[in-house]
C-alpha cells in the first residue's frame, strides 16, 4: 500500500489567509524550519496507478499538481486515477475539495448517511453529477471495498458535528451525533492496514483497544495545547470545545498512545497555532521523543 499526504495542516492551512501569529509570519517569510502545509488529505494506493482520496481538502487541484500520480496518465483525452473520495466528517476542510473535482471527473463517493445528507441539502454540490459521482453511505463496522484490494471499515470517534452545523440550542453536545466523526481502517489484500484519525476529540477506552497493536496510525494533531489559541490570543475556544484532542498534557493523545504498542504514530491535521510545526522547537522534541512523526504536505510512506 502507498500511502501520500497530500496536505498535512487542518482547516486554514499554513499560513493561513488572515493569521500573523508567530508561526504564520514566521512561515511567511520564509524561516528555515517551518514547511507550507495544505489543508487535510490523504492519498492511498493499493499498486501506485488506482488512487482514493481521504478527504477532500479545499486545496485539492494545487495537491494533485503536487503529486505526479494523480496525473491522467491514460491514454484517453480525459481520465483520472482517483476511482474513490471518502469522507471522514463534514468539515469544510474535508468536503470542500469536492467542488475541485467536477469538471466530470468520475469517482465513487463514500460518507456517513449524515454527511451525504449534508452534501444532498446544499444544490451546489450537484455540480458533481450523481451518475458520475456516485454517493454511497458508509455503514459504521461493515468493511467495504473501495476499489480492488483495498478495503476500508468506517468506525466512530469522539468528536463534534462541523462548524457550521452545530446546534447551539442542543446544549453542550451542540447536536453531535454518533458517526459524525468517522476514523477509518484501510486494508490491502494481504491483510495489511492502517488506521487515519484526522479529527478526534479523545481516546476512549473503544478506540485504545482498537489501535493497540495498529502498524501504524495517522492522527489528530491539531493542537500540542488545549488552550494554545487561547493563549496566542487567537480564539476563544479550546481544544475539547471544537472537538480535538490535543498532544500534550494528562488527557493528550501521547499520554493516550503510550501504552497501545503502536508500531508507527504519525501526527497530521495540525492547526497554524502548533509549536510542533516549528522545527527544533521543545514541542516538536517532546513529540519525537515519544515517538511520533510529524506529517509534511508530500510525505509518503509504504505498507
Ligand atoms: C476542524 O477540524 O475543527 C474544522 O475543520 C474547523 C474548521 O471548519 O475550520
Ligand atoms: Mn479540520
Ligand atoms: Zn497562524
Amino acid at each position: 500500500m502507498i500511502i501520500k499526504v497530500l496536505g498535512s495542516a487542518a482547516g486554514g492551512g499554513f499560513p493561513q489567509a488572515n493569521c500573523n501569529c508567530r508561526n504564520c509570519a514566521d512561515a511567511r517569510a520564509g524561516k528555515p524550519g517551518l514547511r507550507r502545509r495544505t489543508q487535510s488529505s490523504l492519498a492511498v494506493s493499493p499498486d501506485g496507478m488506482r488512487w482514493v482520496l481521504l478527504n477532500a481538502s479545499p486545496d485539492v487541484r494545487q495537491q494533485i499538481e503536487a503529486t505526479p500520480e494523480l496525473a491522467p496518465h491514460g491514454r484517453e483525452l480525459r481520465s483520472s486515477p482517483i476511482a474513490a473520495v471518502v469522507l471522514t466528517n463534514g468539515d469544510v476542510d474535508h468536503v470542500a475539495g469536492l467542488l475541485g473535482l467536477r469538471e466530470g471527473l468520475a469517482f465513487r463517493l463514500y460518507a456517513s448517511e449524515r454527511v451525504l445528507a449534508i452534501l444532498a441539502s446544499n444544490p451546489i454540490f450537484n455540480v458533481l453529477d450523481h451518475d458520475r459521482v456516485p454517493r454511497i453511505p458508509l455503514q459504521l463496522g461493515d468493511a467495504v471495498e473501495v476499489m480492488p484490494s483495498l478495503h476500508l471499515e468506517a468506525f466512530a470517534v469522539p468528536g463534534k458535528v462541523a462548524l457550521y452545523m452545530e446546534d447551539e440550542t442542543a446544549g453542550p453536545s451542540l447536536g453531535t451525533q454518533a458517526g459524525d466523526t468517522l476514523g477509518l481502517k484501510v486494508s490491502d489484500a494481504s491483510g495489511r492496514a492502517f488506521f487515519y484519525v484526522p479529527g478526534c476529540a479523545a481516546v476512549d477506552l473503544e478506540l485504545a483497544r482498537r489501535l493497540t497493536g495498529a502498524a501504524l496510525v495517522l492522527f489528530d494533531g491539531t493542537l500540542y495545547t488545549d488552550d494554545e489559541l487561547i493563549a496566542q490570543g487567537l480564539s476563544s475556544k479550546t481544544g475539547k470545545r471544537m472537538g480535538h484532542i490535543s498532544m500534550s498534557g494528562p488527557d493528550g493523545s501521547m499520554a493516550a498512545f503510550a501504552p497501545l504498542d503502536v508500531k508507527r504514530r504519525i501526527y497530521l491535521h495540525m492547526n497554524n497555532s502548533n509549536p510542533v510545526l516549528r522545527e527544533g522547537s521543545a514541542e516538536r522534541a517532546a513529540v519525537e521523543r515519544a515517538g511520533w512523526e510529524v506529517a509534511f504536505d508530500g510525505m509518503e510512506i509504504r505498507l
